[in-house]
């Protein structure tokens, strides 16, 4: 209700005291199904180049009078607006980062990127990452979006239409339109870029707590993995590693040889990933800030000096990423640094987070000196992209120092189209069931948001999980695609194994789950990186059209064929057809209290691995290939297989094989296997068929065939 009550007095606002530049200005179609609207007084150099936006929009055609969604602008109260109408029972999506449920009509959300702990700032809408995008979702089950193409602080508010104001100049939109919300998603990714594929160890299970150390006990914690045999990649290291916060630095005391710390790691199969902040400690002396300061690199205040606002080490400079030189000199850091055997990068504190500054970062009137790229501005058209922009130099300079290897950066600050450069965390949630359930529809709309690349602290960052509150979330975690525990300085141990022996058996077999079923989400990766599909997805996207599932965020899919139902799920809305269970560890989902019920499509095929320890033992040598027919008695899927790592597979080096099944009996099934593009020499696999069915799943024998005849079960 309050919602509404805000929706009609911002409506009403508009449409009475608004109306000096009143109109839809300028409109053309980029693309068939995808216009661009410009307000008549459109200033370029305001707002471009496009952050979002992989490349500037070339007209190609006149909007036709069949368009639907149209935009119009205005001006007043000091704001920049564009306003939607959306047809009633539009279902809205999107948004970004936020809290919440799924569905998104009747949210007013700030895009503010905030260090926003608890994500309990500002009606707990502010969050650390900023989306400027609507995807609408129409009963029929077409589909349209909406981009507001400024990185200005602004708010969305969605109510009987959808408003952007911002806090900058008139700005630009682009709206497109689709059959269904998957075709929409697929047109965004043309705009704004895809993920790179990511190395696949960063699809393994990470473990992470603020913060581990010495370097004794990070070897520890590696080494009760492999003991307990709980599968894991990676460990990763926070603040406390460094010398007194300084980045690029270790501390001589907790990591005096980060060298052998990784060498250690990378011999039992981890990998490290290491934390840099944008804030660089006020010192001279210290390499890193003479040397900025050296290129004259830092943001300034309004009157030209250096910004010093206080961070971990107390007072810090920022760089100013706007500027060429500050992107070369900051990537040039990496070089030495990722020398040590680093693996990956973590970019936190990003917004940029000041402690005591203004809303928790930097003035809106500090200085962005800009250059060639970018034209200098205040820090208000900035700051949103603050952190996508050091995410950005932080992954050059990764490539520049290992450019064979793919980069791996998380990013807790970002801004539309930084998947290109980083994957995301939600921040500091809470060891909570709130956070727990919350964590789904963030993941999701994140997703809907063009990141695929994400998730929450397992477990929850800030309190204390309850035995229970770890096991449910583990349970559920190991689906999400960013996959990571973590949790704040001082609480509890929170490893799988520091709950009992209960909590560890049920984290085993959760990662277990994971690490079987890395065949099929390696190919949702590489699915997200070519065409921007979800890794993971709502459940309406099984059917677009029953809008009984359009507000279902409990379960959720993995891809298009795997339904992940949660225990804590209460009355989940599951998508009609056939949804068979699959277990693939002897976990039972049926009769476990933790482990969600997996649930395989009808008519699909889904690859399936062996319980590894971490992905430097996978490999697809032996596969188990689930069928699961549809009416029809027939079924198909895809593998997509590479090195896991380099750049090899852009030269051809990767491998896509299809499966098919069919009926060519009396309760016989043939599956066909076929490698179908890609130049890489994959050895001669060892298949098993596990069919699918309402009993349960029954296997053949393991065969060095690719053309498999199994015997179906009565009524399948
Ligand atoms: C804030 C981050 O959100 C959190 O994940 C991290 O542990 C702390 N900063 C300390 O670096």
């Amino acid at each position: 209700m309050m919602k509404i009550n805000y929706w009609k007095l911002v409506t009403i606002g508009f449409f009475l005291l608004t109306n000096s530049v009143y109109g839809q200005e300028r409109a053309a179609l980029i693309n068939p199904n995808v216009a661009v609207f410009y307000p008549d007084d459109f200033n370029p150099k305001a707002n471009l180049p496009s952050f979002a936006l992989v490349k500037e929009p070339e007209e190609q055609d006149t909007l036709p009078d069949s368009w639907k969604v149209r935009v119009e602008f205005s001006e007043g109260f000091g704001k920049s607006m564009a306003y939607i109408k959306t047809d009633p029972h539009t279902y809205l999506y999107g948004t970004g980062e936020s809290t919440g449920s799924l569905l998104k009509n009747g949210l007013t959300k700030v895009l503010w990127n905030t260090d926003n702990a608890y994500s309990n700032r500002d009606l707990n809408q502010r969050m650390y990452q900023t989306q400027p995008w609507v995807l609408g979702v129409r009963q029929d089950g077409t589909a349209f979006g909406v981009l507001a193409d400024n990185t200005w602080k602004q708010e969305i508010s969605l109510g009987e239409g959808i408003l952007f104001s911002s806090e900058g100049p008139a700005f630009r939109v682009l709206v497109i339109e689709g059959k269904t919300p998957q075709k929409v998603m697929k047109s965004l990714a043309k705009l704004i870029g895809t993920m790179e594929l990511p190395p696949l160890w960063s699809l393994g299970y990470q473990q992470c707590r603020f913060s581990y150390y010495p370097d004794s006990r990070v070897k520890e914690i590696a080494d009760t993995f492999r003991v307990k045999q709980i599968p894991c990649d990676v460990i990763w290291m926070d603040i406390h590693y460094m010398d007194g916060y300084r980045i690029f630095t270790f501390s001589p005391n907790r990591f005096p040889n980060p060298g052998e710390t990784n060498d250690y790691l990378h011999q039992k199969g981890f990998k490290s990933v290491w934390m840099i902040d944008p804030g660089v400690k006020k010192e001279e002396g210290y390499f890193v800030y003479d040397s900025g300061t050296k290129r004259d690199v830092w943001v300034k205040t309004a009157t030209g000096k250096n910004y010093v606002g206080k961070v971990w080490p107390g007072d810090c400079v920022f760089p100013d990423f706007t500027m060429e030189r500050t992107q070369k000199w900051w990537s040039s850091l990496y070089k030495n640094y990722m020398a040590n055997g680093v693996d990956g990068v973590w970019n936190d504190m990003n917004e940029p987070s000041v402690f005591g500054g203004p809303n928790g970062t930097m003035p809106v009137n500090n200085v962005h000196r800009g250059g060639k790229e970018h034209p200098a501005d205040i820090h208000l058209r900035y700051h949103d992209v603050y952190g996508m922009m050091m995410a950005k130099a932080s992954r050059e300079g990764i490539l520049a120092a290992n450019p064979d290897k793919r980069p791996f950066v998380l990013s807790r600050a970002n801004y539309l189209g930084g998947q290109r450069y980083a994957a995301a965390w939600t921040g500091d949630n809470s060891a909570s069931w709130e956070h727990l359930r919350m964590s789904v529809p963030m993941v999701l709309n994140l997703g809907l948001s063009g990141q695929p690349f994400s998730g929450p602290d397992i477990g929850g960052f800030l309190g204390n999980a309850t035995p229970e509150l770890f096991g449910q979330w583990i349970a559920t975690g190991a689906f999400y695609p960013f996959s990571r525990a973590h949790t704040v300085d001082g609480s509890k141990n929170q490893e799988p194994w520091a709950f009992g022996e209960e909590i560890e058996k049920v984290s085993r077999t959760a990662l277990q789950r994971r690490y079987c079923l890395l065949p099929y989400l390696y190919t949702l990766f590489h699915e997200a990186s070519i065409d921007g599909m979800p890794v993971m997805r709502p459940v309406f996207f099984a059917d677009v059209r029953d809008l009984n599932l359009r507000r279902e965020d409990q379960a959720f899919l993995l891809g298009a064929d795997l339904l992940v139902v949660p225990k804590w799920a209460n009355d989940p809305k599951l998508p009609r057809g056939i949804w068979r269970t699959i277990d693939l560890v002897g976990e039972n989902s049926a009769k476990n209290e933790y482990q969600p019920d997996l649930k395989q499509r009808g008519g699909t095929i889904i690859p399936v691995g062996k319980v590894i320890q971490s992905t430097v033992e996978y490999n697809t040598d032996s596969l188990t290939l689930l069928v699961c027919l549809n009416k029809e008695m027939k079924a198909k899927g895809t593998l997509y297989n590479d090195a896991g790592d380099g750049f090899e597979y852009k030269n051809g080096q990767y491998a896509v094989d299809s499966f098919s099944a069919e009926k060519t009996g009396n309760n016989e099934v043939t599956v066909t296997c076929a490698k179908v593009e890609g130049k890489m020499h994959e050895n001669k696999r060892f298949y098993r068929i596990g069919l699918v069915t309402e009993k349960g799943i029954v296997y053949s024998n393991w065969k060095n065939e690719n053309q498999i005849k199994v015997k179906t079960l009565e009524n399948n």
